[in-house]
């Protein structure tokens, strides 16, 4: 069976809970595409959510990690883009919310705000949890 693709980035404020995501991942069975960025070093977030935006838009991961300091800034600019739908997450049922009402298919989470196992939790819910479709279709549509 073909592996999914997760693809994962962030600026410095993310890093250390993307190396944590990142083997989490690996570990769970999924391939990682890992955008960056690659340490401490002071980085511009809106260049990562450039960078998440690409790889979705040409299908080359079907679902992203996104991590800035708050995650706020990351989700922001990835916003910008009509074909993504990144959710900023901070707990579990709002990570399931994310894929079940909304679709997302990018999960947001703050390196600074959000521990290591919550962070894992709210990645698993979101990976695990399918689309409802009807009537948020419809609301999904209508952001098109
Ligand atoms: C970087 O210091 C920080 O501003 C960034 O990671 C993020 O929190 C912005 O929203």
């Amino acid at each position: 069976m073909t592996k999914e693709i997760i693809a994962l980035a962030g600026d410095h404020g993310g890093y250390a809970l993307k190396v944590i995501l990142k083997s989490f991942l690996v570990e769970s069975g999924f391939d990682v595409l890992d955008l960056g960025c690659d340490g401490m070093e002071s980085v511009d977030y809106p260049d990562f959510a450039d960078a998440m935006a690409d790889v979705i838009k040409q299908n080359k991961a079907g679902r992203g990690v996104l991590v800035c300091g708050s995650g706020i800034g990351i989700s922001i600019a990835a916003n910008r883009y009509s074909h993504i739908r990144a959710a900023l997450i901070h707990d579990r049922l709002t990570a399931e919310l994310s894929r079940r009402h909304n679709n997302a298919n990018i999960i947001v989470m703050g390196g600074r705000v959000i521990g290591p196992d919550v962070a894992i939790d709210c990645l698993k819910a979101f990976l695990n949890t399918t689309f409802e479709g009807g009537r948020h279709q419809r609301r999904i549509d209508k952001m098109s």
